[in-house]
């Protein structure tokens, strides 16, 4: 088979390195990929967001697989377009993309089918969303509809500030359009975890649990970011609570979908809080996590091919993941600044040194090339991924590889996988 992945960071690495093991495949091509997939792939210069240069592509390639990372692709239709072509092409379509693209939509589907979330309310208009706030408590959470860059969503403590935000969306459109319409809703405590699913619409396969750390410092102190690290499997997340999160939140928003004239096909990606009432769902995200899929992928046995295959052809309930025992654990290296503004162009070194090292990926997500050495590009630098007997065993690898690799400014949490061990007693006391 020839495989195009569409993308350019860890997550599509991951991808890449994992599709190039298996026996089916031939050949693969990645766009725009990056320096490490281009030791796995051939990159092609065509952006993820250029739909119609991908879809020349694959025509032109004989492309029998296209496997999309981005969500602002499957967003603007990349789906549809080559569905029309009659190419192949893993990912749900844009009218069921909405799922990640508008949190009203996603908050509203929820509502109408039972699935639990957060309380909430949807404004259009800023006057009426400034009265809703006086009466309610503190802290709540706001969120603009559309697509943010992961900075769409906001915890205000105090109304004053929770005013500013509603300014910054509704007023100043800091995210332009994507702020048109803000959800406002109960803030929830609980600790995070994403269960990520493959569907056909039909089946569904749910993946190992991960935990991500979006904040940008230790101890979930700072800003949020697109995720400084992850690790899986989640020890509190139980086969109990696995069962309980498919049968009452994964199978209820396929269904829901199909039952809206949306049917859903790929990855569906549930954000989850666990809180003292059970799982209920923060975002849903219509793609491959980053960087969950790194750990994802780094524990996956089974062969992904023929479950990506499977899924674009409505057979998944032949299909069947098998899972190594192991733990494994991302330690997300990044630039100095991120995730506001960074420099890029920092040559970086050591990378060859992990080479030798057992049970490391060093996955790229920001890099490029330059007169032959390989530096920076981008907020997020390099997910070093570690497999390991337990999570312990996984985080020594991961952290003394990353101590090897230096670029200016270069900084990573020094508490992946902290959290896999404290919590687990806490939530295993717990039945929901
Ligand atoms: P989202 O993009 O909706 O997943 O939100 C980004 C992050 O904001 C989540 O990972 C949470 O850390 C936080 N968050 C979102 N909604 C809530 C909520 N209702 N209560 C508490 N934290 C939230
Ligand atoms: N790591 C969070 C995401 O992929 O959305």
């Amino acid at each position: 088979m020839k495989i195009l992945i569409v993308g350019s960071g860890g997550r599509e690495h991951a991808l890449a390195w994992k599709i190039a093991q298996s026996p089916l495949v031939k050949k693969i091509f990645c766009a725009p990929g990056n320096p490490g997939i281009a030791e796995v792939a051939e990159c092609v210069d065509i952006e993820a967001e250029n739909i119609d240069g991908l879809y020349n592509f694959a025509r032109k390639q004989k492309i029998d697989l296209t496997v999309v990372g981005p969500e602002d692709a499957l967003i603007a239709g990349i789906v549809d377009r080559f569905r029309d072509g009659h190419l192949q092409i893993f990912g749900p379509n844009k009218r069921a993309s909405a799922i990640e693209g508008s949190k009203v939509f996603a908050k509203t589907i929820m509502r109408k089918h039972g699935i639990p979330t957060a309380d909430f309310k949807v404004f259009e208009d800023i006057k009426q969303a400034k009265k809703h706030i006086t009466t309610c408590e503190f802290p709540l959470v706001i969120k603009a509809d559309g697509l943010a860059k992961g900075k769409g969503v906001f915890i205000c403590k105090t109304l004053d500030d929770a005013n500013k935000h509603l300014d910054d969306i509704m007023k100043e459109k800091i995210f332009g359009h994507a702020g048109d319409k803000v959800v406002i809703e109960e803030f929830l405590s609980g600790e995070e975890v994403s269960i990520l699913a493959v569907t056909d619409g039909n089946t569904i396969l749910p993946l190992s649990s991960v935990q991500d750390h979006k904040a940008a410092y230790d101890g979930d102190k700072g800003p949020n970011t697109g995720g400084m690290g992850a690790y899986s499997p989640v020890p509190f997340i139980t086969e109990e609570l696995q069962f309980f999160i498919e049968e009452n939140i994964l199978v209820p928003i396929i269904h829901a979908m199909k039952r809206e004239s949306r049917p859903y096909k790929g990855i569906i990606y549930a954000g989850l809080i666990i809180t003292s009432a059970g799982p209920k769902v923060l975002e849903f995200n219509a793609r491959f996590g980053d960087p969950e899929t790194q750990v994802l992928l780094m524990r996956m046995k089974s062969d992904l091919v023929p479950i990506l295959v499977s899924t674009v052809t409505d057979t998944l309930e032949d299909a069947d993941i098998t899972w190594n025992e192991c733990a494994s654990i991302c330690v997300v290296m990044a630039s100095k600044g991120y995730p506001d503004a960074y420099e890029k162009g920092f040559p970086i070194s050591g990378l060859e040194t992990i080479k030798n090292f057992d049970d490391v990926q060093v996955f790229h997500a920001g890099t490029s090339m330059k007169n032959g050495k390989i530096t920076t590009n981008g907020g997020r630098v390099l997910g070093v991924t570690a497999l390991g007997k337990n999570i312990q065993e996984a985080q020594k690898t991961a952290y003394s590889a990353i101590q090897r690799i230096t670029f200016e400014g270069g900084h990573y949490r020094s508490d992946i996988g902290v959290k896999a061990m404290y919590r687990k007693k806490e939530h295993s006391e717990n039945n929901y």
